[in-house]
């Protein structure tokens, strides 16, 4: 907070329920401006599995938190601004959801939102192997404009840990959100 470049900007980052959670919870620590959270049941079950965190800590990294089911909540609806979305880590599941225009929950219907009103949609899917359903999802999903964005960190800052791995990943979301961040050592650099 306090960074006159980014004041004002509210996102919504999602956290479903893939492996990965950690990306979401890191996502949510670095990013600055408003943070509106969503996490599905599923992801809530994957986070106490996969990490230490607890539910509530994360929660409370966001400025407001609403449950999947909450279809009335202001971000279900256009009119209601925000700037961006990302869906940190994506479930195939909902990937699939959003590429067929499904808006079963809050997650899909606020990515709906944001590729009816042109607003930037950023995915970070985590399967592998990828099925041709999978990867047609996916490119559709492109071809609409979501920035498609595979946990898939690269290694040639030559990371030290897990941590580095993981921001990695969270600062090359922020590149796309167009945060300055020192998260990973630039090629180059
Ligand atoms: C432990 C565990 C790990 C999972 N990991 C993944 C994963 O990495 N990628 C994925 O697409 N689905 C994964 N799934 C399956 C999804 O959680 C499942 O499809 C679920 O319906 C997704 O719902 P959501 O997108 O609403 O959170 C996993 C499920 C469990 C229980």
């Amino acid at each position: 907070m306090g960074h006159t470049l980014i004041d004002g900007v509210k996102t919504i980052v999602a956290i479903t329920g893939a492996s990965g959670t950690i990306y979401g919870i890191r996502l949510l620590e670095e990013l600055e401006g408003d943070k509106y959270l969503i996490i599905t049941e599923t992801a809530k079950r994957i986070l106490e599995a996969e990490t230490d965190y607890k539910l509530a800590d994360v929660e409370s990294m966001a400025d407001k938190v609403y449950h999947e089911d909450e279809l009335f909540a202001p971000v279900a609806s256009g009119s209601h601004r925000f700037d961006a979305m990302v869906i940190c880590p994506c479930s195939e599941s909902t990937l699939a959801k959003v590429s067929h225009g499904l808006a079963d929950n809050l997650v899909t219907r606020a990515a709906a939102v944001c590729l009816k009103e042109g607003r930037k949609l950023i995915i970070v899917p985590r399967e592998t192997p990828q099925s041709t359903v999978m990867l047609r999802n996916s490119l559709q999903l492109a071809q609409d404009g979501a920035v498609i964005m595979p946990a898939s960190p690269g290694f040639y800052p030559r990371p030290q840990s897990i941590d580095d791995i993981v921001d990695f990943m969270v600062g090359k979301i922020l590149d796309q959100l167009g945060q300055p961040h020192e998260l990973f050592r630039r090629w180059g650099d």
